[in-house]
């Protein structure tokens, strides 16, 4: 386990995970009831962007400047973009920056807990011991919010269903170890078998193509609910990118969500394209009825 999220927060993937994440909890609070928020990969739960491209042997490039750093001083935002930012804004002020630039940039799990009410609960789940430690400490004193030392799969089917009979999940593994679009797939047979109607979101990076559309061959052989593919790429399949773009699947979106973050995934396709042939793109896997 290398993997540390503090190198990658806020690059063009968080945001894009981010922005719909805020969508997602915003959609499933059109309903009065109180939900489950599982995130089964949260992280340390914010991050300090000056430090972030530190290692403890290499200084490396920080990766926010081509992902937040461009939606930052924009004025035009489309609207339901633009509370993300005030959000993102909201965390850095109360985190003592004074300055015009960003410093503190909050973690899916500190975004959930600005977004949430007082009838929303969240699990936030964390293999690595100092990231696990650092998420007890950012929220030690949170309401209706637990945080938990194991891996995020064991706690799919630890932690659903949910008492509430409600719940969003958030499955965003760091893809470090060859194998993790079957443990992703094995984790959602798991999750739909025990809580059929959750919402579960999956990030996933695009590497190669042919290794997402493997995914979701696999995933059709789940009885899989009505199941969408939100996908940016900043550069096309011969950009010289490692990461050419990430998606988004979404288990029982919310309805019309297709329709919602379409213009969305457009405008960051714009501002946060790295080299030519980036787009944005919702795929049906299972539609809705
Ligand atoms: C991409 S980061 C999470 C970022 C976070 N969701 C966010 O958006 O702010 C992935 C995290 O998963 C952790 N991790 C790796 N394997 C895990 C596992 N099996 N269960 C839980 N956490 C794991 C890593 O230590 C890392 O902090």
């Amino acid at each position: 386990m290398n993997y540390r999220h503090a190198f990658h927060a806020g690059n063009f993937a968080d945001v894009m995970k981010h922005v719909l994440l805020v969508r997602l909890l915003r959609a499933m609070q059109r309903k009065e009831k109180g939900f489950l928020y599982l995130d089964t990969h949260a992280g340390r739960g914010g991050y300090d962007l000056e430090r972030a491209a530190t290692g403890t042997t290499l200084a490396r490039k920080p990766e926010w400047p081509d992902g937040l750093g461009r939606l930052w001083p924009r004025d035009d935002l489309p609207p339901l973009m633009a509370e993300y930012i005030a959000l993102v804004r909201d965390f850095d002020r109360n985190r003592g920056n004074i300055d015009a630039s960003i410093r503190f940039y909050p973690g899916s799990p500190a975004l959930a807990r600005m977004v949430g009410r007082i009838q929303d609960r969240l699990a936030l789940c964390e293999q690595h011991p100092a990231e696990a430690a650092a998420l007890r400490d950012e929220f030690c004193f949170a309401s209706r919010t637990s945080v938990h030392q194991m891996d995020g799969y064991v706690a799919m089917r630890a932690m659903l269903p949910a008492a509430e009979r409600r719940a969003l999940v958030l499955i965003d593994p760091p893809f470090e170890a060859g194998n993790e679009f079957a443990a992703i797939t094995n984790a959602l047979a798991a999750g739909l078998e025990r809580q059929p109607a959750a919402v579960f979101a999956v990030w996933y990076p695009l590497t190669e193509r042919a290794r997402v559309d493997d995914f979701f061959v696999a995933l059709r052989e789940l009885a899989l609910p009505p199941t969408m593919a939100a996908e940016l790429a900043v550069g096309g399949e011969h950009a010289d990118l490692k990461m050419k773009g990430c998606g988004l699947l979404i288990l029982n979106p919310p309805w019309q969500f297709d329709r919602e973050v379409e213009p969305l995934l457009r405008f960051m396709a714009d501002v946060l394209a790295q080299a030519p042939g980036g787009n944005a793109r919702i795929e049906w896997i299972v539609p809705e009825r």
